[in-house]
């Protein structure tokens, strides 16, 4: 079948999904990345003629946490239904535009939440890979009960008689349930047939082709100026580094802090990585000595990550400041406002479309250097801020970097610090090193090291009583914290099966010297935090 499409100029822009408030916005996109397609998530207040400028393929209206009857309820600029764009409304976006173009939407009774029949009741070439019926994924209160003139009802749910509907003139399409989730059987078949057949895009964006237009911006962007990195062991930093190095090779020089409250093997992978593997100017600078001493005598955990983030800041600015001068970017006769070279930062797309600027984002924690003194004013350089962390870990491994790195769970900047409750000691970060490697090293083993968002050791600050062999022990406990995740806002604690806790519990006891006791931290977020600190 030939869907029916508006004509004119090809667009080689990105499809835009428009953002109605809801967690929705972010996983449409992430879906039509995955049909190899460049998508990005625009707020709603966004004018039809902003959109245009954008030149999209095709414009995606997501869900939304509303009723469209409320008042005020978020709406899109009207004009852009004549943009002569191919739109897909979903769930919200569908009763939106019904809505707007003269239909009707009502709350007809009970709603329809979680898996639902539908059967496809008309032609439409977004169904055309679909069965007669299909189980969808629903979460609606509302319900679109007349189709504005010039649409067609092309399916229905038992709660939802316009389930899908199109007008085929314009190439306007909405449908009630949720093709981007899972559970909705061939969503992604959907999603495809909108995107390659009616948008008509190039399925183009691969890691490959990620790949190749970072160099090219990172190149045009630094010019022959140096560029430094700080690598924290992280995928974001590591990935980030990689894809810089690929750029501009040389110009690059990476700066490694080991603060001592790293994970085990942390330093030498890094090492590995970065100098042997890559052949990348790494500074490693060993400095747990100078962490422990400031943290001496420290218990609070404010305290403890202010200390942390202000030495690493001032090491960071006396390895820059060696560095700088030593290229010779830092010549006296240099204009004031010229930038000493530029800072690579691992922004990724959420923390872009959070801070909703869609510019340039600030400095932020001191994982990334914030608090530089103004003669050392960087420019960012921020390969990652299109990518969504699942495109990040892809890239790392194009580019070759290893499994552990490109898969590591995420650690707090301040490391080891926030996970020891009182005070940190080069001999308390030691056994927590120890307990939380073998924490690592069972989960792994069991299989659910991917599956759980994090999985470590904490290390409480007090002794307990136990007995081993013929003596009496007076030793620390060491907490089991795993969780379940999507994001770190909310997490659930892991159902650890059994055998594994057992061996959890036998070989930190048996191996790591001071730890008498295990225990397994049973709370979720909230009200629990992830980190004990
Ligand atoms: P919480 O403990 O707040 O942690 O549930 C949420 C996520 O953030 C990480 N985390 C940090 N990351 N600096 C960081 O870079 C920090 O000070 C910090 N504190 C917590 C934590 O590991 C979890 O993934």
């Amino acid at each position: 079948m030939s869907p029916s499409v508006p004509t004119g100029d090809p667009r080689e822009g990105p499809v835009l999904v428009v953002d109605f408030g809801a967690q929705y916005a972010q996983l449409i996109a992430r879906r039509v990345r995955e049909a190899h397609v460049y998508s990005e998530i625009v707020p709603h207040t966004a004018t039809a003629a902003e959109l245009a400028v954008r030149r999209p393929a095709g414009i995606i209206l997501s869900g939304g946490p509303k009723s469209v009857n409320e008042v005020p309820a978020p709406s899109i600029d009207p004009a852009v239904y004549d943009l002569g764009v191919p739109i897909l409304g979903i769930c919200y976006g569908a009763q939106l535009l019904a809505l707007q173009l003269g239909g009707e939407v009502s709350r007809t009774g009970r709603g329809e939440y979680g898996r639902t029949p539908l059967t496809v009741t008309g032609t439409s070439p977004i169904f055309s890979d679909w069965p007669e019926t299909a189980e969808v994924w629903m979460s609606h209160g509302d319900a679109i009960t007349r189709a504005p003139e010039g649409f067609v009802a092309t399916a229905s749910c038992p709660d939802a008689p316009v389930a899908a509907l199109h007008d085929p003139d314009r190439g306007i399409f909405g449908v009630q349930f949720h093709p981007e989730v899972v559970h909705t059987e061939h969503g992604r078949d959907l999603l495809e047939r909108f995107l390659y057949d009616i948008c008509h895009c190039p399925p183009s964006w691969t890691h490959t082709s990620i790949i190749e237009n970072q160099v090219a911006a990172v190149r045009a962007q630094v010019g022959t100026s140096p560029v430094l990195c700080a690598l924290s062991g992280g995928v974001d930093s590591a990935v980030a580094a990689a894809l810089v190095h690929k750029a501009i090779g040389e110009q690059l020089t990476c700066v490694y802090v080991d603060t001592g409250l790293m994970r085990a093997n942390e330093s030498e992978q890094v090492e590995d990585t970065f100098r042997r593997q890559f052949h990348i100017d790494l500074v490693h600078v060993k400095a747990a000595d100078r962490f422990f001493e400031a943290l001496a005598g420290v218990t609070d955990p404010e305290q403890k990550r202010k200390i942390i983030g202000e030495l690493f800041i001032r090491i960071f600015e006396e390895v820059a400041r060696d560095l700088v001068v030593e290229k010779g970017h830092l010549d006296e006769d240099a204009p004031e406002d010229e930038p000493a070279g530029y800072l690579v930062q691992g922004t990724l797309y959420p923390d872009v479309i959070e801070s909703g600027s869609g510019t340039a984002a600030t400095i932020k924690s001191h994982h990334n250097v914030g608090g530089l003194p103004e003669d050392l004013a960087f420019d960012l350089v921020e390969p990652l801020r299109l990518l969504f962390k699942d495109e990040v870990r892809a890239v790392g491994e194009e580019l070759g970097l290893p499994h552990e790195i490109v898969w590591r769970q995420p650690f707090p900047g301040p490391g080891l610090a926030v996970r020891i409750v009182g005070e940190v000691t080069p001999e308390r970060a030691e056994i927590l090193r120890a307990a939380d490697a073998i924490v690592v090293e069972e989960v792994r083993k069991a299989g659910l090291y991917r599956d759980l968002w994090q999985s470590f050791a904490v290390l409480p600050a007090v002794r307990t009583v136990g007995v081993m062999g013929d003596g009496r022990t007076y030793a620390y406990p060491i907490v089991i914290r795993a969780v379940t995740s999507d994001d770190a806002m909310t997490a659930d604690w892991a159902r650890l099966p059994y055998d594994l806790l057992e061996r959890l519990s036998s070989r930190i006891i048996n191996e790591v010297e001071g730890v008498n006791r295990v225990a397994l931290d049973i709370t979720s977020k909230p009200p629990g935090t992830i980190e004990w600190e």
